[in-house]
């Protein structure tokens, strides 16, 4: 087993943020669709982490993207964990199909439907891992009753839609206050970071575990965009 396969199948036992360098989840909404296999294998080759699957409806978001299709024909070519963030109206519609697709964390928006605990316990009860979302707008509050549900926060630091948008620094203070509240409750819970990431944002994130990056490590080499990431967490 790699030492990133226990840091992901056993969060339970850890109960502060990683001391290590962060795990980098990159974003294949950047990628070159037409050659999504290859992309998938590169990442995996530089050093990703987990490949970050950005699901949007049109409806949550004004974007449309993809779907459990598209993770089913991916599963089989990556050993690396598939963390599909659901940015769509009413997920608990869609989560048995991405359970069966082979993802391995669900991430929900807490905006997006009335169910939330419901539908986290209903990830977790079909083998995944369940994670909870919150927009930018979002008070880091409105996620304090779900962290017992979930393996997974995932803070926006863009409004959700698109790649390739500014980093909210706004949002930070949000990463500890849900870092306190998780030490709080006594949740090991890991902390990932989606929008706007950079060598330079990252600096402003060492409460968190995860970080996914699309623009970032698509416009750069992407072994050395990775370790750039990575080095962020080991250089402080
Ligand atoms: C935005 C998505 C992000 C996005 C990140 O709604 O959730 O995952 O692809 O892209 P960058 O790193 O370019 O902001
Ligand atoms: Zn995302």
């Amino acid at each position: 087993m790699t030492p990133t396969q226990q840091q992901t199948s056993s969060p339970s036992v850890r109960k502060l943020p990683t001391k290590g360098p962060f795990l980098i989840a990159p974003s294949i909404l950047s990628a070159d669709f037409a050659k999504l296999g290859e992309e998938i294998a590169f990442l995996e080759r530089a050093g990703a982490d987990w490949i970050h699957v950005d699901v949007m409806d049109g409806h949550f978001v004004p974007n449309l993207t993809i779907g459990a299709p598209v993770v089913k024909a991916i599963r089989p070519i990556t050993r690396l964990p598939l963390d599909v963030h659901l940015m769509v109206e009413k997920p608990e519609r869609l989560i048995a199909d991405f359970a069966k697709a082979g993802a391995d964390y669900l991430t929900i928006h807490v905006e997006s439907t009335r169910e939330v605990e419901e539908t986290l316990k209903k990830i977790r009860e079909l083998g995944v891992k369940p994670g909870i979302s919150l927009r930018p707008r979002t008070s880091a509050e409105s996620v304090f009753a779900f962290l017992k549900y979930v393996d997974l926060v995932l803070v926006m630091t863009v409004e959700p839609g698109f790649g390739g948008q500014a980093f909210m620094h706004e949002q930070v203070t949000k990463i500890a206050q849900i870092r306190q509240e998780l030490l709080r409750q006594n949740i090991s819970a890991l902390i990932e970071i989606d929008g706007g990431v950079t060598d330079q944002t990252a600096r402003t994130l060492m409460d968190a575990d995860i970080l996914v990056a699309g623009s970032f490590i698509f416009k750069h080499d992407y072994r050395s965009a990775i370790k750039a990431l990575k080095d962020v967490k080991c250089s402080n």
